[in-house]
């Protein structure tokens, strides 16, 4: 469809990498936490093979990128242990020679004492922007690269909000871009694609604000998600100039489509995106996939 021209820049995507620690000490679970402990729990078993981890970075090398966008749920329930796990792979990340790019999900503010301590920017301090959210980073080749708020601790749900003021912040920076962005959040706007539907639990609170400036940004624009732990790439069924791509867990089991493991690659091209899905069956393959519409 673009023809065979070099990318611009190449962005790789990695989502929810939720390192566990399960809690036994029965103090520490008086809050919300006591329900994600029992997830964790139920879901994963008891250990991470940290020896896995590092087959995942090669994976990562092997596709020659070296620039690379978290978008959160780098933890289950916001503990000091689960960081200091996810920390170690970050810096593996780092180690390996690739440009990092990051942002909190939901699971890294699990709890308000999470939020209150500013576990996530005190784990990830040297690559957390200064300036805070929204960031506006520039990849490689020029491509602006505008990394959008939308966490916050819930004492029940798993809600994510954007405020009038950051989508307003957005709108700003937006407009004095280069005519191809991406901008990334964790949480997806759209609330139903092809390959997910989020229950009003897990939303994000004003999704639509933030869609219609970007909707309305004249630039062809890219917004990528995690959270969903589903990949979907989809035409935005309103503003032709937006995509929305989420990715599933990059350690994610799904038995449903046979796969352990997942990530997308983003080339960025002169007038718009070309999307790749990387997976991990028996090895990893990649294939390019076409937006879809709704
Ligand atoms: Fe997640
Ligand atoms: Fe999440």
């Amino acid at each position: 469809m673009h023809g065979s021209s070099a990318p611009i820049d190449t962005l790789l995507h990695v989502a929810d990498l939720h390192f566990w620690k399960v809690v036994a000490n029965p103090l520490r679970l008086f809050n919300k936490r006591f329900l994600g402990n029992l997830n964790v729990w139920l879901r994963r078993g008891r250990s991470f093979p940290m020896s896995e981890a590092a087959l995942f970075v090669e994976a990562l090398a092997a596709t020659s990128a070296n620039q690379l966008l978290l978008t959160g749920d780098f933890t289950s329930t916001s503990l000091d242990e689960e960081f200091l796990l996810a920390r170690r792979f970050v810096d593996a990340l780092n180690g390996s020679g690739f440009a990092l790019n990051l942002m909190p999900g939901n699971h890294d503010v699990y709890t308000f004492e999470a939020r209150r301590n500013h576990r996530f920017e005190r784990h990830f301090a040297p690559y957390v922007p200064q300036e805070g959210y929204p960031a506006l980073r520039r990849l490689a080749g020029g491509t602006p690269l505008l990394l959008v708020p939308t966490v916050c601790p819930n004492w029940v749900s798993s809600k994510g909000r954007i405020t009038r003021q950051e989508a307003e912040q957005v709108k700003r920076l937006l407009d004095g871009l280069p005519p191809v962005v991406i901008v990334a959040g964790h949480y997806p706007l759209l609330e139903k694609t092809h390959g997910y539907e989020l229950t009003r639990e897990r939303r994000l609170r004003n999704a639509d604000a933030l869609r219609q400036v970007l909707g309305e940004s004249g630039r062809t624009i890219l917004y990528v998600a995690g959270h969903v732990h589903r990949f979907s790439y989809t035409r935005d069924p309103v503003y032709p100039n937006l995509s929305h791509l989420s990715t599933g867990a990059f350690f994610h089991i799904n038995r449903r489509e046979h796969i352990r493991g997942e990530f997308a690659r983003i080339c960025v091209l002169a007038d718009g995106f070309e999307v790749h899905r990387h997976t991990l069956s028996e090895s990893w393959s990649d294939l390019e996939v076409p937006p879809e519409a709704l």
